[in-house]
């Protein structure tokens, strides 16, 4: 008999047919609907694995409908949609995909910090509102620098370093703020310099969020933290909803209180605060941060080698709960 597992959303075929060759599979892949509540539970309820996205809900609720489940695999490196501690209690390993989408996403805050610094997106709707009908003109969206400019990077992990590399290009200096400093040679490496994060803010031209959500990164970047922010500054957030406080975020650039925002992720995705859709000073993009086909099929490979691995015994690639695999469901 060959072990039952949920694909929790649509995904490649390719992707879905490899994992058919060992698995009997219940896939979304007519409806991708997400799947909450007692419908999720009512799915587990027999299966020994799952293959799911970080918008799904793992909690101990969740978790005890599902007697027979081992392995909770992650198509995303954020895991913030995972009661770990939860899973752990119960031996289910769960797994996410770092490093495979380290310079995409790297790729996509740069992108989006562009777009905000010289008012791209706007520019484009400016065009398609049919208002160009002067030619050049000397103070037609004027934006910011990225040259030359300072660039504070919160969170330096993998994709913080990332970034820090590419700014090298733009002759940038690179400021820091990370819960542990980084090694020297990280530090030599990327030329980025630790600093204090109240010293961050108050001399970066743009502000990268690059750590994981936590209890403790919730709404790290608030009305007081904006405000110690130059007022020609740019925040970028390709990180996790959550790490900013949207409302604050909102109200800052109303008043002009910072320059710009270039924003990937939001609070309650995929809602998210209306009050941005008012201002112009924001570039929005849907949680796209991974978003190139050559990623999403190397972390959907990464997910479905961790659940392979996890369901026959085997320690997963990606444990993110190694207190768990003593004490693993067989
Ligand atoms: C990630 O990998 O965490 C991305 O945000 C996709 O969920």
């Amino acid at each position: 008999m060959k072990q039952r597992i949920l694909v929790t959303r649509a995904t490649f075929e390719d992707v879905i047919a490899r994992l058919r060759e060992r698995f009997d599979v219940e896939d979304n892949q007519k409806d991708d609907t997400p799947l909450v509540g007692e419908d999720m539970k009512r799915r587990l309820a027999d299966k020994d694995g799952v293959l799911s996205t970080g918008s799904d809900r793992f909690d101990a609720a969740i978790l005890d409908a599902a007697p027979r489940l081992k392995a909770v695999c992650n198509v995303a490196v954020g895991y913030n949609n995972i009661d770990i501690a939860a899973c752990s209690e119960r031996g289910i390993v769960a797994t996410n995909t770092p490093e495979v989408l380290d310079d995409t996403t790297a790729d996509t805050t740069w992108a989006v910090m562009m777009a905000a610094a010289r008012r791209v997106t706007e520019a484009e709707r400016w065009l398609r509102g049919g208002n160009w009908t002067q030619g050049w003109k000397y103070d037609r969206l004027l934006g910011q620098d990225v040259h030359h400019a300072t660039l504070g990077i919160i969170g330096m992990g993998r994709i913080g370093q990332a970034i820090a590399r590419r700014a090298k290009g733009f002759s940038m200096r690179v400021l820091y703020h990370n819960r542990r400093r980084a090694t020297k040679a990280v530090e030599k490496e990327t030329g980025a310099k630790y600093v204090s994060l109240e010293k961050l803010l108050k001399e970066s031209d743009f502000v990268s969020l690059n750590l994981p959500y936590s209890k403790e990164a919730h709404h790290l970047i608030g009305a007081r933290e904006l405000s110690l922010m130059k007022p020609t500054a740019v925040l970028v957030n390709a990180a996790r909803g959550g790490i900013v406080d949207d409302a604050a975020l909102v109200q800052a650039l109303k008043e002009k209180r910072i320059a710009a925002a270039g924003l990937d992720v939001f609070e309650g995705e995929p809602k998210f605060n209306p009050g941005f859709l008012e201002v112009d000073n924001v570039a929005l993009i849907p949680h796209i941060g991974s978003g190139t086909l050559a990623t999403r099929m190397k972390m959907n490979l990464l997910a479905v080698k961790n659940l392979t691995a996890a369901l026959a015994g085997k320690r997963p690639p990606s444990l993110l709960n190694p207190d768990a695999w003593a004490k693993r469901r067989r």
